[in-house]
């Protein structure tokens, strides 16, 4: 068997998916795509109908917009109605994958095993294939209904990081509430980044204070 086809190709930073789907935190999965580009990455990505209608709402740009702003190439960006693209098989090979941000609707879709779209595809090929999964979920409060699938999901393999900032870091700005969320995905994702100061660092405020 051709190796090639089995192993995910040594770019520099390997290959990620990220998908955006119609949570209110549009401006995670864009900066997470952001940074992942500037860390080397291969970047797949695909949103939701939703997911581009909140990154209009909330950024003021189109998805396809940002994209073309950070380089990714045309042929790595999906529709999410297309369950023929290469990231709905598992002989697809993906370093790891991250929905961000990840509605309820596709929390539910995924923790039932129904693919309504190529992103619940994906996310159920990553799991079936014993890949990283990380669900950015973005709700508050969150039902019963949520939380049970949250845990299905948690259950079956996905790092659940629920879109919430910690202030331990002294965020002084938006930019800075954001890049600790992105992170944390990077973390999970298996790349090194310094969006943030660490706790326990030299630099935290800690550190300095004392
Ligand atoms: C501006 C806006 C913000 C939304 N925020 C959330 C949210 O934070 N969490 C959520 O679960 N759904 C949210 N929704 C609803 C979802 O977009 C809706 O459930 C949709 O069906 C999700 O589909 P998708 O998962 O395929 O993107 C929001 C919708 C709009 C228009």
């Amino acid at each position: 068997m051709n190796a090639e086809l089995t192993q995910c190709p040594k770019t520099a930073g390997g290959r990620r998916l990220v998908c955006i789907t119609g949570a209110s935190g549009a401006i995670y999965g864009i900066r997470t795509i952001q940074a992942l580009r500037e860390s080397g990455c291969e970047v797949h990505t695909v949103a939701s109908a939703w997911g581009e209608r909140v990154v209009v709402e909330e950024t003021g740009k189109p998805f396809s917009t940002w994209m073309n702003d950070f380089a990714v190439s045309q042929n790595q960006i999906y529709d999410c109605r297309d369950f023929a693209a290469p990231i709905a098989s598992g002989s697809f090979p993906l370093d790891a994958s991250v929905i961000v941000p990840c509605s309820m609707s596709s929390v539910g879709a995924i923790a039932s095993g129904v693919c309504q779209n190529v992103i619940h595809r994906a996310a159920l090929v990553c799991l079936k294939e014993a890949r990283p999964l990380v669900i950015v979920s973005r709700e508050s409060p969150l039902s019963l209904i949520d939380l049970r699938n949250l845990t299905t999901l948690a259950e079956a393999g996905a790092t659940i990081l629920p879109a919430s900032p910690a202030f331990y870091h002294n965020p002084a700005s938006m930019d800075d509430l954001v890049d600790f969320v992105v992170g944390k995905i990077l973390d999970h994702l298996h790349v090194e980044h310094r969006l943030f100061k660490r706790w326990g660092s030299v630099e935290t405020p800690s550190a300095r204070n004392v």
